[in-house]
C-alpha cells in the first residue's frame, strides 16, 4: 500500500497574529483538492489561533516541541493535555534547533515520543548528522543511534505512528538542500533499519526529508521511492512556496 505523503510546516519562532492569519488565508485560496496530509506547527502562543483558522479546512496542527512530564513544577513548560485542548495531532519531537540549542538529548528525545506517543498524539521525530559527521561519514551511524534511542523506550509497532524526519543538520536553513540522491541513501537505510526490528512496520513508516525544501527542488525529492513528503523551515512561511511544495506532492 502506497503511504501517504506528508507536508509539514515548521514555522519556527515566527509569525504574529496578523502574519499567521494572511499566511493561512493565502494556503487555502490556492490549494486544491490534493492527495496528502498537510500539517502546519506553529509557536505555542498561536496554537489556539491557528487551531480555529484551520477548523474547516484540511490541514492538521502541530506543536513544535512538549515536555515529557504530565503536570506540575516545571516553569516555561507546556503539557501534552494543553496541547490537546488546541486541537494538535502532531508534535515536532527532537528538531536539531532544540538537540543543539537546548541540550535535549537522545534520552530526553526518547522520552518525550514515548509520552506523545502514550497520549495518542503522533511524534514528527527529527533527526539527522551534523555536516562533520557527514564529513566523517558517519552519517548512517548517527542516524541508526537517533532511531535506536528511541527504539530502546517504544515498541517497533510504534514506529506506524511516528513520523520520522531525516533533516541533515547542515541542510537546515543553509539554502543547502540534500540532493535527492543523497536523502534518498538515508532514507532508505532508516527504513532498512526499521525492518530489521519489523519489516512489515518499517513498509508503512513515514520518513520525511528536511533542509531547504523549496517549490522548485520538492519534486524530484517526492519522486524518490523512500521519501514520504517534506518537513519545510524557511519556504513554509511563503503562500508560494508552500503550496509549489504540496502541489508537488501531488
Ligand atoms: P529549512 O528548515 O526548510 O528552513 O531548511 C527545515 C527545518 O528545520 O525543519
Amino acid at each position: 500500500m502506497a503511504r501517504k505523503k506528508i507536508i509539514a510546516g515548521n514555522w519556527k519562532m515566527n509569525g504574529s497574529l496578523e502574519s499567521n492569519e494572511a499566511l493561512l488565508e493565502g494556503i487555502f485560496a490556492k490549494i486544491e483538492s490534493n492527495n496528502s496530509l498537510v500539517i502546519v506547527s506553529s509557536p505555542f502562543p498561536y496554537l489556539g489561533q491557528v487551531s480555529e483558522l484551520i477548523k474547516k479546512s484540511p490541514i492538521s496542527l502541530a506543536a513544535q516541541n512538549v515536555s515529557q512530564y504530565v503536570s506540575g513544577a516545571y516553569t516555561g513548560e507546556v503539557s501534552l493535555e494543553m496541547l490537546k485542548n488546541f486541537s494538535v495531532e502532531y508534535v515536532l519531537i527532537g528538531h536539531s534547533e532544540r538537540r543543539t540549542y537546548y541540550n535535549e538529548t537522545d534520552s530526553v528525545i526518547a522520552e518525550k515520543t514515548k509520552a506523545v506517543l502514550e497520549s495518542g498524539l503522533r511524534p514528527i521525530l527529527c533527526i539527522g548528522e551534523t555536516l562533520e559527521e557527514r564529513q566523517s561519514e558517519q552519517t548512517l551511524d548517527v542516524c541508526a543511534k537517533q532511531i535506536d534511542a528511541v527504539l530502546n523506550a517504544v515498541d517497533v509497532s510504534s514506529f506506524e505512528n511516528i513520523v520520522v524526519a531525516y533533516e541533515p543538520v547542515w541542510a537546515i536553513g543553509t539554502g543547502l538542500s540534500a540532493t535527492a540522491q543523497q536523502a534518498q541513501d538515508v532514507h532508505e537505510f532508516i527504513r532498512k533499519h526499521v525492518a530489521t526490528h519489523n519489516a512489515s512496520v518499517a513498509e508503512k513508516v513515514q520518513i520525511l526529508y528536511g533542509g531547504s525544501v523549496k517549490a522548485d527542488n520538492s519534486k524530484e525529492l517526492f519522486s524518490m521511492p523512500d521519501i514520504d513528503g517534506a518537513l519545510v523551515g524557511g519556504a513554509s512561511l511563503i503562500v508560494d512556496e508552500f503550496v509549489g511544495i504540496i502541489k508537488a506532492a501531488g
